[in-house]
């Protein structure tokens, strides 16, 4: 029998090929839940809630498979997995549309100031005029990082008459040619960018890519966008240049600390936030649990899978 634990909230309907496998026991409940019990399980199926680190892994001997039922895998030790022999998995496209269509959605409601003249409405202010915004057409859109979420904002900005720059070192000339939009430097994306979206996974490389540093090189009044990892914008520098007038606002799905607290970001009405939420689709969610599902039972049956 595999023992298999899913310690994160994931799509049941998804996840039946594996809880109704003759040869697997599936036990869904937090980490702490199960800390009585860790050395059992086989696998372990997570989202962004659950930490995997050393000492975590130390305890499941047994483990032989982590599925991150989602793209990023920065709460997993990889190095330690790696160490241990533990195979690493994860769902890299069931939930790119939603990703994309949530950023659309955030772009949209920014420029617009869509939850601050709700608030406004439902406080009992009927005020036109305070929440005028700005026209999406024929404005550029920057965005950094041209995966499979950046690709399919750019068909979607395209719609709305937005020119799209694109940096992405991987972004060949042909490929930017043929999806519409101009393959351009970093300086260059922050110089001609009314709106900037981000769209890499956090690395050294990618913290604070849009801080102290490279924000002033941006338009006044530029718009700024993470639907991707927290810290990718440095806080302490949106905060700064919003509060100086250089920013005119941001969308935030994703925080340097998840939950925020006494993050002052959340102060600013120039700010607009959801709760990380840009894959929460039943869609989205069906699809990342049913391919890891499926993962996942290929690996304890000693099945060779696609992708880790
Ligand atoms: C991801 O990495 O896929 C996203 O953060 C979505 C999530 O699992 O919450």
């Amino acid at each position: 029998m595999y023992h298999v634990l899913v310690s994160d909230p994931i799509s049941e309907e998804g996840l039946l090929p594996l809880i109704n496998h003759d040869s697997v026991t599936c036990d869904q409940m937090p980490i702490e839940a199960a800390e009585q019990s860790l050395e059992l399980y086989d696998a372990l199926l997570i989202r962004s809630g659950t930490k995997v680190t050393d000492n975590l892994l130390k305890k499941m001997p047994n483990l032989k498979i982590i599925a991150r039922a989602g793209v990023g895998v920065d709460n997993i030790d990889i190095e330690a997995a790696t160490r241990r022999g533990v195979i690493v998995i994860n769902a890299p496209d069931g939930n790119t549309i939603s990703t994309a269509e949530h950023t659309i959605a955030m772009i949209a409601s920014l420029v617009r100031n869509i939850p601050q003249a709700t608030r406004s409405v439902k406080d009992g202010i009927w005020d036109r005029s305070r929440f005028t915004g700005m026209e999406l057409n024929g404005k550029t859109l920057g965005i950094i990082g041209m995966g499979r979420i950046g690709t399919e904002i750019s068909k979607r900005a395209k719609a709305f008459g937005i020119k799209v720059n694109v940096y992405d070192p991987y972004l060949t000339k042909e490929r930017g040619e043929k999806l519409g939009v101009a393959s351009v430097s970093f300086n260059d994306l922050l110089e001609s960018s009314d709106i900037i979206t981000v769209h890499t996974p956090l690395t050294k490389e990618t913290k604070g890519l849009l801080g102290f540093d490279s924000i002033p090189r941006t338009k006044k009044g530029v718009w700024l966008i993470n639907c991707a990892r927290g810290g990718i914008i440095d806080e302490e520098a949106l905060y700064h240049f919003i509060k100086t007038g250089h920013v005119a606002g941001a969308a935030l799905d994703v925080f340097e600390t998840e939950p925020p607290k006494k993050n002052k970001l959340l102060e600013l009405d120039e700010v607009i936030t959801t709760p990380h939420i840009g894959a929460s689709t039943k869609e989205a969610q069906l699809n990342v649990a049913a391919q890891v599902a499926d993962e996942v039972l290929d690996c304890l049956q000693g099945i060779p899978i696609k992708n880790s």
